[in-house]
């Protein structure tokens, strides 16, 4: 593996949103961002990773975007991103764009000549089919966002549009070059602009089956059901990616690709990013985690029940990426991002929320790979707690109340599982300190609900806060041992997660605690030099000794 900038990075991801709001309307923005740039800088992170920031009508947050080339006017200006960018740059940093890609909004000027006039070159732009024989939708294919992937032709027409996510943003057809072509220059643009990299956002999903083709079912109903052998890692996507990223390259040869693959298994991780093939430099995959579903309550819906970790799973399917790219790229390291719930809710220990917390970060970021730090993860922030169902703006949720409500379920409680669990409690505005509003704003944030306590103010002037913790594990995953050794998993029971990184000249032992009991472990070698360490965990030559939720980090003698 040759080595470029993107290679050792620690990246920090932001919500737009919510992350800091200079001009108070209550929604975060470019310059609210280029102001936090030295609060990152000082955390010791290199890369900043944006959520789309493109305009857009908002239906999804930004991936529903209407023009590619401007700035939502929500966030700011184009002069504002450019500040932001130079501002990054001159603080020796890198920053990355999300990529929309597989769909554009329906408010799209593309989209509205391919439904305004059917013979226009724009009705190509996107996926039409004809009725099935019945007159109903063509196959039944489900969509991400609940129902069937197809919609009527909002003019009236026969025929029906293709939409994996919401219905209001239409699948662009990756089979017509002139898309191709489209999406190409958008990058340059944005490439051009300065921006040192891209994550691919749904590129998995850009080849999509013959559409007369249907999910069997027992019944041979036709309900709408997830369908990702005919829409997800055809081969056709790796042809889209490669042409698109390597007429990329050609004229910036370092820009870093990133790509979600959301349901990539070890061996799709390795094909989306081998050396040479001009794909992916690194993939995110969601195939990482694993929870126990044992005490899952079979009288209602699944989908929003909290479940704690499976960490034996969670341990093989950590071995088996790590193995898999070990000779070929990258993994990437993250705990949460914006579709899914904080980690320090999902999984953290509300008895031992600091010590939780900075045990989980080091059981993970000290692997081999590239940690993706969610905004506001460093404090420990926990998720955002709503009051109505509303603002978890997902049409799926109505369905999981009514069936919690059936099975006997109060709405606290219902309530209680969407607020622990769901995506949107997860993009709560950053808490920057104690004031109203966690001086993230001086106006009611876009989202608000109840919230824990802790803030970055707060936090940078505790020597034991999780932020402080933080930019010591930072700072040590910079040291040549962690940003290039290998992985080696050590043995032990799920109480444990215990691991070697080790290079040609250095070794050292990552154990980490992940219960309330007082654990212990016997290391491979004598323990010498403790790196790191939290909680109380000690050791006496081979023997560690972890009171709740404390980690080591410890060398041999050379
Ligand atoms: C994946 C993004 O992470 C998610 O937030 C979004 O809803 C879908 N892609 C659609 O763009």
């Amino acid at each position: 593996m040759s080595t470029h900038w993107y290679d050792q990075q620690t990246i920090y991801q932001i919500y737009p949103k919510s992350f800091n709001d200079s001009n108070n309307d209550g929604v975060g923005d470019i310059a609210g961002i280029t102001a936090k740039v030295p609060y990152l800088k000082q955390l010791g992170i290199t890369t900043i990773w944006l959520n789309p920031i493109y305009q857009s009508p908002q239906v999804d947050n930004g991936y529903d975007v209407s023009d590619y080339y401007q700035v939502d006017p929500s966030l700011g200006t184009m002069a504002e991103v450019e500040t932001l960018i130079k501002t990054v740059h001159d603080n020796g940093m890198y920053i990355i764009f999300d990529f929309v890609l597989n769909h554009t909004s329906d408010q799209h000027p593309w989209f509205k000549q391919a439904v305004a006039d059917p013979h226009s070159k724009y009705r190509d732009y996107y996926l039409w089919q004809d009725p099935a024989a019945d007159g109903g939708r063509p196959n039944n294919w489900g969509s991400f966002f609940g129902g069937s992937v197809w919609d009527k032709d909002p003019a009236g027409g026969s025929q029906y549009y293709f939409h994996l996510f919401d219905k209001r943003m239409p699948d662009l057809n990756w089979t017509n070059p002139a898309v191709q072509q489209a999406m190409r220059d958008v990058a340059e643009f944005w490439v051009e602009k300065g921006i040192d990299g891209l994550r691919l956002d749904a590129f998995i999903h850009l080849a999509k089956a013959d559409f007369r083709q249907t999910y069997p079912s027992e019944t041979g109903d036709q309900t709408p059901i997830i369908s990702d052998m005919f829409y997800a890692h055809l081969p056709k996507v790796h042809q889209y990616l490669h042409d698109f990223v390597a007429a990329i390259k050609a004229k910036h040869p370092e820009t870093y690709v990133v790509g979600e693959a959301s349901s990539a298994d070890p061996h799709l991780m390795v094909d989306y990013t081998k050396p040479g093939t001009d794909e992916c430099n690194q993939v995110i995959t969601f195939k990482t985690f694993a929870d126990d579903n044992t005490h899952d309550d079979h009288s209602f819906s699944d989908m929003f029940q909290p479940r704690p970790m499976d960490v034996t799973t969670y341990k093989q399917h950590t071995v088996g990426i790590q193995a898999a790219l070990a000779d070929t790229s990258l993994p990437t390291l993250y705990w949460n991002n914006h579709d899914m719930a904080r980690v320090a809710t999902r999984y953290g220990d509300a008895a031992y929320p600091k010590e939780s917390a900075k045990s989980l970060a080091t059981l993970l970021y000290l692997q081999r790979g590239v940690p993706i730090i969610y905004y506001g993860e460093e404090l420990g922030l926990t998720n955002i707690r709503y009051h109505d169902v509303a603002d978890f703006e997902d049409q799926t949720v109505p369905e999981f109340v009514a069936s919690a409500e059936a099975a006997g379920k109060t709405e606290s409680e219902t309530m209680a599982m969407l607020n622990a669990t769901h995506k949107m409690a997860g993009r709560g505005p950053m808490q920057w300190d104690d004031t109203a509003y966690h001086g993230f704003s001086e106006h009611q944030p876009w989202k608000h609900g109840d919230t824990d306590a802790m803030n970055a103010q707060a936090e940078v002037a505790d020597p034991t806060s999780v932020y402080n913790y933080y930019r010591q594990l930072l700072t040590l995953k910079r040291q040549p041992l962690f940003a290039n050794g290998q992985f080696v998993m050590l043995g032990s029971d799920k109480a444990l997660f215990t691991y070697l990184i080790d290079d040609d000249c250095d070794q050292a032992a990552v154990v980490c605690n992940l219960t309330e009991q007082t654990q212990t472990y016997t290391l491979p070698f004598a323990g010498d030099d403790v790196l790191l360490v939290q909680g109380g965990a000690t050791f006496q030559e081979r023997q560690v000794t972890l009171p709740a939720w404390s980690n080591i980090v410890i060398s041999p003698a050379k």
